[in-house]
């Protein structure tokens, strides 16, 4: 068998994390809160059309020659001032790096720290995209539980205490996938003093921070980062476009050095032609004005999810209050579990599909979790599907907790 060739680390037997996240329903009345994708009909494709016109016109032949690792020198200083403004964090373009979506970004951090078995914590439930990378240099997870105002520091702290050697905490502090949850201000100086005295990096993911539909964006754990300690992570995927596959992130000294041989070993270096569009389009497209304009659709998307569970939920099941982002966390019964749920009636009978909970947890062991995108229907739409998916709810909750 040709099968057991393949390396341990992406074991056949075991799905990828990744794998089943968008089930497929052909139905006409199909209504998808599944993948985490942002709305087509808001891409500034002219804009950006026009702008590869102009790094092609501006760089001629040279724009297609071999570049550096870190990637577009100019592209670089603009995302270091964006999150100086907007994420309180004080970096150079030196210090940034250009990667292939915010996705290549968390593997290359863990690339570049992961020997197998390393002992990894993430908060859960969590990015599934996350775990995939982490998968692939078998760690040993820690999995610690979120609060309404993020990651519970205390839980974190016992961890630490019973796991010293923990290396890595990986964290989407803003509008986190799957949850929509922020973490306090206060929350993130005092994970960055954890991380100081319990000495381990901490991966700040934040691909969401710039869609807050209530208030300006919090500054990142980066701000408060003495020692160097914060991998911040950032993508355009959600704020632009996802098929520029651009992210980024900041780091410095070793890890910076670190992470740059393992991009090298990976792909070289950053796609120098897109960005340089994108370079091109920063010049003369105000981002921010781009941003506001998603966020006040997103944000009437996001109220008119968050009034139709309200509406149609039973009082047995819970959920998240997002202020931001793309996601709602449901949580069911524990009895309830949302992988059958999903394919014995959500699609079969609901025509609503979602992502279920069980691949946010690294062990796999939960299964009364969903999470709902609201970002790719109409407000009537997602109340007419959280009306259908609600009587399956109900029916469900019923079955295992029946009224007496
Ligand atoms: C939390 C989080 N991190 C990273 C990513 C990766 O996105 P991309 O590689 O498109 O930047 C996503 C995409 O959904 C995400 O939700």
């Amino acid at each position: 068998m040709l099968k057991d060739l393949l390396a341990q680390r992406v074991n056949p037997d075991v799905p990828s994390a990744l794998s089943g996240l968008f089930p497929k329903d052909d139905d006409p009345r199909a209504l998808s809160f599944a993948a985490g994708s942002p709305r087509e009909d808001l891409f500034p494709v002219a804009a950006m059309q026009a702008a590869f016109t102009t790094a092609i016109a501006e760089n001629g032949a040279h724009l297609f020659q071999y570049q550096t690792a870190q990637g577009n020198p100019a592209l670089r200083a603009k995302l270091a001032a964006r999150i100086g403004k907007w994420g309180q964090v004080t970096t150079t373009a030196d210090q940034v790096v250009l990667t292939n979506g915010g996705q290549q970004a968390i593997e290359l951090v863990a690339k570049a720290l992961l020997n197998v078995g390393d002992e990894v914590a993430v908060e859960v439930p969590t990015y599934i995209g996350a775990l995939a990378a982490f998968d692939l240099y078998q760690p040993t997870y820690h999995a610690v539980p979120l609060q309404a105002d993020g990651l519970d520091l205390n839980r974190l702290e016992d961890t630490l205490k019973q796991h010293p050697r923990i290396k890595l905490l990986y964290t989407v502090p803003d509008y986190h996938n799957p949850t929509g949850i922020t973490m306090s201000v206060t929350k993130r100086k005092q994970l960055v003093d954890l991380a100081n005295r319990y000495d381990f990096i901490i991966l700040e993911d934040s691909p969401y921070r710039d869609l807050g539909y209530t208030h300006d964006p919090l500054p990142a754990i980066k701000h408060f980062d003495t020692e160097g300690r914060v991998v911040f992570v950032s993508s355009l995927s959600k704020i632009l476009m996802p098929g520029l596959r651009t992210g980024w992130l900041v780091a410095e000294g070793d890890l910076l050095t670190a992470i740059l041989r393992t991009r090298q070993a990976s792909d070289l270096e950053a796609n120098n032609v897109v960005h340089a569009a994108i370079n091109a389009y920063l010049d003369t497209h105000d981002l921010d004005a781009h941003v506001a304009a998603l966020r006040a659709n997103y944000r009437d998307q996001c109220a008119a999810l968050v009034r139709a569970l309200t509406a149609y939920f039973p009082d047995e099941v819970a959920f998240t209050q997002p202020n931001g982002g793309f996601f709602d966390w449901v949580t069911l019964p524990p009895e309830v579990d949302t992988a059958d749920l999903l394919t014995r009636a959500a699609i079969p009978q609901a025509h609503v599909s979602y992502v279920p909970g069980t691949n946010f947890y690294p062990a796999r062991n939960v299964h009364n979790g969903l999470r709902l995108c609201f970002t790719g229907l109409t407000p009537d739409e997602i109340d007419l599907g959280m009306q259908r998916l609600g009587t399956v709810i109900k029916a469900a909750v019923r079955e295992v907790r029946p009224v007496v």
